[in-house]
């Protein structure tokens, strides 16, 4: 048991996806940790999904969302966040895949938001070495709902999705719900007029450990789910070993702390709003 996950409010009263819920075979249980926690995931023969610690004290609350289970060790004061494209009746959703990374939850979210990192360490793919330079762009941090945006973050992709079919100045929105969970919104190959939509759950294991698990909600009409799965998870690995290299794994929210090491505005954004919310878990404080 990590002593700390008690002393931080918000990391006990979040949801957290704890499974990909088509993987869950009936009348069978899945051992998985959760802020240092060993929980039991069952499915009933009936289908219904339960959520129990292993030393016993009960069922958690269980929330079906995405195409994922969610639990929580808390008392969340609202539902999981919302993301009404997932709705949309002519969406491919899937899930992408849940990868086990060695590092922080808030290091893995951080990272999603960056656009620095595009052309260096998805060369080719999600960016270009010549057009490195990422404009300007704007972040907010609102009350209500209580998120952080960054928009008109607008980089240069040569393969933007697998859908791409050749390069293009593609425009991100970056929104982050949830201290460990964030969705991003970018132009769509296929329609201009609508954005495909990628979200990253982060599981956090424990402090140093974490599980991605993805979320895509597209408009790709040509590709297999197979094919955009092993899309999503080509560019994960590229992040992969960049994630478990950070040092230290545990995101320090000092704004002092990692100079000269370039942050960008949403970086910085998000280390603020951590702080601000007091958040301990899988950060330095
Ligand atoms: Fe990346």
């Amino acid at each position: 048991m990590n002593d700390i996950a008690l002393e931080d409010r918000v990391a006990l009263d979040a949801w957290y996806v704890v499974a990909a819920a088509d993987e869950l075979r009936p009348g069978r249980t899945r051992c998985v940790t959760l802020l240092g926690r060993r929980l039991e995931v069952t499915r009933r023969g009936c289908g219904e999904v339960e959520v129990a610690p292993e030393a016993g004290g009960g069922a958690l609350p269980v929330a079906l969302r995405f195409g994922y289970v969610w639990t929580t060790l808390g008392a969340p004061a609202a539902e999981v966040f919302a993301i009404p494209e997932y709705e949309e009746p002519d969406r491919r959703n899937l899930n992408a895949g849940s990868i086990g990374v060695r590092t922080s939850a808030p290091r893995v979210v951080e990272n999603f938001l960056d656009m620095g990192h595009l052309p260096i360490v998805h060369t080719d793919v999600l960016g270009v070495e010549a057009r490195a330079e990422i404009k300007p762009y704007r972040v907010d941090v609102t009350a209500e709902p209580d998120q952080i945006l960054a928009t008109r973050c607008r980089i240069f992709q040569p393969m933007s999705s697998l859908a791409a079919t050749e390069g293009f100045e593609v425009d991100y929105t970056f929104r982050v719900p949830h201290p460990y969970c964030a969705v991003l919104y970018k132009s769509s190959a296929v329609d201009p007029a609508r954005n495909d939509v990628i979200a990253i759950f982060v599981q956090p294991v424990d402090q140093d450990h974490s599980i991605a698990h993805m979320l895509v909600s597209g408009l790709d009409r040509t590709n297999s789910d197979q094919a955009i799965r092993a899309f999503q998870q080509f560019i994960f690995g590229q992040d992969r070993p960049i994630l478990e290299n950070q040092i230290p794994a545990r995101l320090p929210l000092d704004p002092r702390a990692e100079i000269p090491i370039r942050i960008d505005a949403t970086s910085s954004a998000y280390r603020r709003w951590l702080r601000e919310k007091g958040v301990r878990y899988g950060v330095l404080a």
